[in-house]
């Protein structure tokens, strides 16, 4: 199998750790080690190369922490503009053998059981091998509307729906049969192109352009002016929602996408009182705080339930559980320029 390794995101609802030039898939939050490289360091064993597709901004820092690792057979991609996954894993499957079988993976899980996802990944190569596009489940345990949900029935798919509204969200989790999309894939790199140019045609033909225009060297590098044609949509809106080659591999794989700083906090080391803190900090007091601070000294007096996230450059405070309202502060300081 070969990995194709999406990390052209930029994660701003971690804002203000993540940001454009330094996303979160390339942060450090557990054991010294950035999301991306446990990526790598996961992948490497399972698969015997791969295609990292990212943004020409992020080019160096990617090579850097790629060549921490002792990782060989990696091919970059590069993008001057991010057109979403649709495009950045065809673009990645044009660079290949029409009967390769890929793994995509997002950079930025965090994957705890290692044995079940060897497993899983052997069933979803016999799948892929049928010509099938497997998706992973992973059972939801509350409503959240950033993810695709699949309706399953054992392995086969009754439907796809990335992002739903609440209400069908929360409908979804009652019936039981629904599972969270994963965001990683495994198939055949024929079967996923014709499915492409069946279901989202243009993109077919730009990113074909694209890719024929592209420089292929190690790194390949795209023209800004054929990326800008490419229409920008996910691979689940693109191609999962309308396909009906899909199969599902539930699995149980102590995933997590850390998506927010919540998650964060749930899988972040806590001490007796509840606190996410690293040693220098002090607190009195408090209880269930994350505390994300690399340079200065954080102290808190009789707080509990906070996020603080403290920067060279800039400070967050927020409630826990609100977090997700970075986003409007992220445009209110884009408005500011
Ligand atoms: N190279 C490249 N170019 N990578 C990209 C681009 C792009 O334009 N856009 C996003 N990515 C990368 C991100 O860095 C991430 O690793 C991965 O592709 C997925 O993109 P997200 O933007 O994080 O997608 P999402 O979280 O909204 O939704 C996807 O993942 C969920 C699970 O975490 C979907 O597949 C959902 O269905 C799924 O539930
Ligand atoms: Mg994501």
């Amino acid at each position: 199998m070969i990995n194709i390794i999406l990390c052209g995101g930029s994660g701003t609802r971690l804002w203000p750790i993540s940001r454009k030039l330094y996303p979160k898939q390339f942060c450090k939050f557990i054991d010294e080690e950035s999301l991306f490289q446990k990526t790598l360091k996961r992948n490497a064993e399972l698969c015997e190369r791969n295609i990292v597709v990212t943004n020409s901004e992020q080019y160096f820092l990617a090579l850097d922490q790629l060549e921490e690792l002792n990782i060989k057979n990696s091919q970059f991609l590069l993008e001057p503009i991010g057109r979403n996954t649709a495009a950045a894993i065809t673009l990645a499957c044009f660079a290949l053998k029409q009967d390769d079988i890929v793994l995509v993976t997002p950079s930025d899980h965090l994957i705890k059981n290692k044995k079940e996802y060897r497993r899983i990944l052997e069933e979803a190569e016999n799948l892929a091998r049928e010509d099938k596009l497997v998706t992973f489940g992973i059972k939801p345990n509350y409503a959240e509307t950033g993810f695709g949900y699949i309706e399953a029935h054992g392995n086969d798919v009754l439907s796809f729906k990335e992002k739903p509204d609440i209400e069908t969200a929360t409908l979804y989790l009652q019936k039981g049969n629904y599972y969270w999309n994963s965001g990683m894939f495994v198939f055949k790199v024929s079967v996923y192109l014709e499915e492409l140019k069946t279901h989202a045609p243009t993109i077919f033909k730009t990113a074909q352009k694209a890719y024929s225009n592209a420089i292929k060297e190690n790194p390949f590098r795209l023209r800004f002016e054929d990326m800008i044609e490419i229409p920008s949509k996910s691979i689940d809106y693109a191609v999962m929602e309308k396909s009906n080659k899909i199969k599902v591999v539930p699995c149980d794989i102590q995933w997590s996408d850390l998506g927010s700083f919540e998650s964060l906090y749930e899988n972040l080391y806590k001490d007796k009182d509840g606190n996410v803190i690293s040693e220098k900090d002090i607190t009195l007091n408090s209880k269930n705080n994350l505390i994300l601070s690399r340079d200065r000294i954080v102290s808190t007096i009789d707080i509990e339930d906070l996020i603080i996230v403290d920067t060279p450059d800039a400070l967050l405070i927020s409630k826990k559980g609100n977090s997700h309202k970075v986003k409007e502060i992220i445009e209110k300081l884009e408005k500011k320029g």
